[in-house]
């Protein structure tokens, strides 16, 4: 997708998570029916090894069982009630669903997964028709940032910064990243100077995760690139 085209990019996160169970399909649906440019979801690993959507390294807050993603095989996750009987989905079936009608923002939350899922990106590119500039990879671990640039000179990579801007800068040009997420609370980074230092560097910055009317438009006041919203319809 031409992202230049966009004013600001209208981001769901964990799909409309406001109006839906959390990085379920039915959640990416409503985002998709409120008319988001991407949407963001978290990934595991299971034991038999898929890469699986949800938020969470345990089962206990989005189901109503307890365990740790990394113990329960697809087969028992499968069984499982995200909300409203919908099923946490694989990676593959969120694609699927998805199908490159928007632009997909995966953040790496889990352990091992860097490798996995830069593997089912590389399918989908090559065997599905989708291309580089549908997927965003984040997290806020650096070594999965570096580890998914050393795979893949041309994925795009989304910061989500922890530390100081020294920092930022410094694996801005380490990674050639796309773009930095900032936390809207973080006034240290989300200022007029950060904003124009990002992109006089020609790198995008949004803000997470924002469910108010009053910073949406500061925000965009501020000059962000995108948001990410529980509720899209609000951007
Ligand atoms: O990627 C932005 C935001 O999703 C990061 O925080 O905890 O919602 O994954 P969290
Ligand atoms: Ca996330």
């Amino acid at each position: 997708m031409n992202w230049s085209k966009k004013a600001i990019l209208k981001i769901g996160h964990r799909g409309a998570s406001g109006y839906e169970p959390e990085n379920t399909l039915r959640s990416l649906e409503k985002a998709l029916v409120l008319g988001v440019d991407m949407i963001e979801f978290d990934v595991h690993i299971c034991k038999s090894g898929e890469v699986v959507v949800i938020h969470d390294g345990k089962v206990n807050r989005t189901t109503h069982s307890k365990g740790f993603v990394r113990d329960k095989t697809l087969d028992e996750l499968k069984k499982l009630d995200a909300g409203k009987g919908e099923k946490i989905p694989t990676l593959e079936e969120v694609l699927d669903f998805v199908n490159h009608r928007v632009a997909v923002n995966i953040e790496l939350k889990g352990e091992k997964t860097t490798k996995p899922v830069y593997a089912i990106i590389k399918k989908y590119i090559e065997n599905r028709n989708w291309s580089y500039k549908d997927f965003l990879v984040s997290s806020f671990d650096d070594s999965k940032l570096r580890e998914i640039r050393k795979l893949d000179s041309k994925i795009e990579i989304g910061l989500l910064p922890k530390r100081t801007k020294t920092h930022i800068v410094s694996m801005i040009s380490e990674l050639s990243a796309y773009s930095v997420h900032c936390s809207y609370k973080s006034k240290g980074l989300l200022n007029k100077n950060f904003i124009e230092l990002l992109h006089k560097q020609g790198v995008k910055i949004f803000a997470w995760t924002v469910n108010d009317k009053k910073n949406i438009e500061r925000l965009k006041i501020l000059g962000v690139d995108g948001i990410f919203s529980d509720y899209p319809d609000m951007l």
